[in-house]
This record gives structure tokens, sequence and C-alpha cells, in this order.
């Protein structure tokens, strides 16, 4: 091993993503096999023990680019030289939870994380956030990390673009490694609006190859747009190894690239393209390059895409208003 190890914090790590995420890192998936990692865990007090067992698991997986493992209930420990963050604890919503409630917990998490990401950080330090409300926790994490490029905040979409892929590859018959240029836009949420437009089929346009606006209104959006929920009702739990995985692919792409002629999902700060107000952290097509993205600029919207684009937006800005009223950001 020639190159110095890359410093991954994941939050939430005694969780069940975390659970599903940790080998997967350690066995050089998320950053290559190239690249030799140290994990760096933090979870809340309760849960160290967990950490600690899923950390001796870790060591007795003898993954040769795993060059360590560390377990924080401390924020400014665990992301002190942080090079790659994944943010995966959250509060989920209990019962009797409003919306509201669940914003204010969980800005009581990541409000602390973003500023000990400002305070201890390396300087190439790139955040995927996983913990919901995704898009929002992000934004609550990079307004309070003022002296990070705000590009360097991201929330994942990429289970909502996986998902999209799959099922818009069944419909059609072929293999998901068929489709391109699909996209998530607007929140991770039931509101967000998965775009098969611009999409290509074994080079065809994927809209026109599917031609039934019905099935696409019907049954593709709503089934992309709950399958979360679909997930819980059929398992008991949240989905799990399916958001690790997308986790994965999320922080490869960002580091490794997108494919010629291809692009992935991904929730960002935005910088008014497409009419979505600058600063919300949402979804958009883009490619990466160098551990650079871009988004996909000149896409024509329909006003089917326009109508959709806008509500998820809309949930965005309501999201940003709550929390800006409870002093988060
Ligand atoms: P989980 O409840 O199994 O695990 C969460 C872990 O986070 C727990 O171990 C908990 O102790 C820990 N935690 C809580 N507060 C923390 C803090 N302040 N610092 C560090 N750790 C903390 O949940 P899970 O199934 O692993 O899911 C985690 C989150 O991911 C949830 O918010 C879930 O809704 C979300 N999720 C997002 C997507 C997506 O596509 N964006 C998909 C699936 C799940
Ligand atoms: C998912 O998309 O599977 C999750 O975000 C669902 C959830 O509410 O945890």
């Amino acid at each position: 091993m020639t190159q110095a190890p890359v410093n991954v914090t994941v939050t939430g790590a005694a969780g069940q993503i975390g659970y599903a995420l940790l080998f997967r890192i350690a066995s050089g998936q998320l950053l290559g096999p190239d690249t030799p990692v140290k994990l760096r865990l933090l979870e809340i007090p309760q849960a160290v023990k967990a950490a600690e067992g899923t950390a001796m698991e870790l060591e007795d997986g003898a993954f040769p680019l795993l060059a360590g493992t560390d377990i924080f209930d401390d924020p400014k420990q665990a992301f002190a030289g942080a090079n790659v963050a994944l943010l995966v604890g959250a509060r989920p919503r209990t019962k009797g939870m409003e919306r509201a409630d669940l914003l204010e917990a969980n800005g009581g998490i990541f409000k602390p994380q973003g500023e000990a990401i400002n305070a201890g950080a390396a300087d190439d330090i790139k955040v995927l956030v996983v913990g919901n409300p995704a898009n929002t926790n992000a934004l609550i994490a990079q307004s309070n990390a003022p002296d990070v490029p705000a590009e360097r905040f991201t929330a994942m979409t990429r289970l909502d673009h996986n998902r999209a892929l799959a099922q818009l590859a069944k419909k059609l018959g072929v293999s998901v490694a068929d489709i391109k240029k699909l996209t998530i836009w607007g929140n991770h949420s039931a509101s967000q609006y998965p775009d098969i437009f611009h999409a290509e089929v074994a080079g065809k346009n994927a809209a026109e190859a599917v031609n039934d606006e019905k099935w696409l209104a019907e049954e593709f959006i709503p089934t992309v747009a709950k399958r979360g929920a679909a997930i819980i009702e059929a398992r008991g739990a949240s989905s799990a190894a399916s958001a690790a995985s997308a986790a994965i692919d999320h922080v490869h792409t960002w580091v490794n690239g997108t494919a010629e002629g291809d692009w992935t999902s991904m929730a960002i700060p935005s910088d008014g393209s497409y009419g979505v107000p600058e600063g919300l952290i949402s979804s958009f097509p883009v490619t990466t390059k160098n551990g650079k993205y871009e988004i996909v600029q000149g896409l024509e919207i329909s006003e089917f895409s326009r109508t959709r684009i806008d509500a998820s937006v809309a949930e965005l800005g309501e999201e940003r208003d709550a929390v800006r009223k409870l002093g988060l950001i």
C-alpha cells in the first residue's frame, strides 16, 4: 500500500444501514480497489458498545484495505481529518411526531455535525447525507459549516435513481445497464420526480419506448416515489442494504466519475438551474469528473415535468422555511 489511508467518517454506525455499509467500504467498494481507508465511526453513547461489536467484525473481515477503525461519541473528534463523511444517523419519526418536530430533532444532530465538519474536517471533505429528511438535514449541516465550500454537501437520491432504473428496466424487459440519463428531481420524499423523458434505452428515447403516459403517471412515478414506504410495509423496517448500496454508488461516482454518455442523480445545493431557488439542496441530473460534479444543462422541461419538479421544490422550500424559523440555518 503506497497511498495514505482516506479517512471515512460514518455516523449512525451501529444502525441497520451502517451494518450494511461498513463492510463494503472496508472492502474497497466506496473509493476503489487501490485506496486504503480508515473508518471513524460516530454513535450516540448508548450505541457505542454495539458499534464496538461491528468494529470487532470489521477486524475479523481481515480487509487488506482497512487501515483501522476508531469509534467516537463526540462529533468534533469523529470528523477531525475526515475526507469523506457519510451522515447516516438521524432521528426517525415516531408516533405522534409532526414534521416540524422531526426537523427540530434532526436539527439537534445535523447542526453540531456541520459545526464539527467546519472545525476539523480535511480540506477536501465530501459529505453525503443519508439520514432523513436527507435534503434538509444536508442544508442544516451545510449552513453550519461556513468555511467549507457549499458544494461539498450533498444528499442521497441515488436510491431513488436506482429504484427508477429497476422499474423502467422491468417494464421494457431490458437490463438496468441498458438505461442511461435517467433523472430524479427534487426532494428525497414522496414528492420526488423520476424523469424518463431524457433517458435512453439502448440508444432510443425511454419515454418513446414506453409510449404509455398512463403507466408513467399512475404506476412508474408513484411506485418509485413511494418505494421507501412499500419496503417498510413489507420488511417491517426501512430499506437498509439498498440504501447502503446507493450510498456506495453516490460517493463512488462522485469520486471516480460518470461514464461517457451517462449521468446520475445527486441532491446538491442549487445554483438556480432549472428554476430551483439557489441554495436549496435539490436533486438534479449531474455528471462527475475528477471529484467534481456539474449539473447537466440545457434539458428541455415539458409541462408534465415542470409541474412535478415545481411541487417537489416547493416542499423543499417549506422545509427550509421551517428550519429557518427554528434557528437551525
Ligand atoms: P437505524 O435507526 O437502524 O440507525 C440509526 C443509527 O443512528 C442508530 O444506531 C442511532 O443510535 C444513530 N444515531 C442517532 N443519532 C445520532 C447522532 N447524533 N450521531 C451519531 N449517530 C446517531 O436507522 P437506519 O435504518 O440505519 O437509517 C438511518 C437513516 O437513513 C434514517 O433517517 C432513514 O430514514 C434514512 N434513510 C435514508 C434513505 C435515503 O435514500 N436517503 C434511505 C433509507 C433510509
Ligand atoms: C427510503 O427511501 O427507503 C427511506 O427514505 C424511507 C424512510 O422513510 O426511511
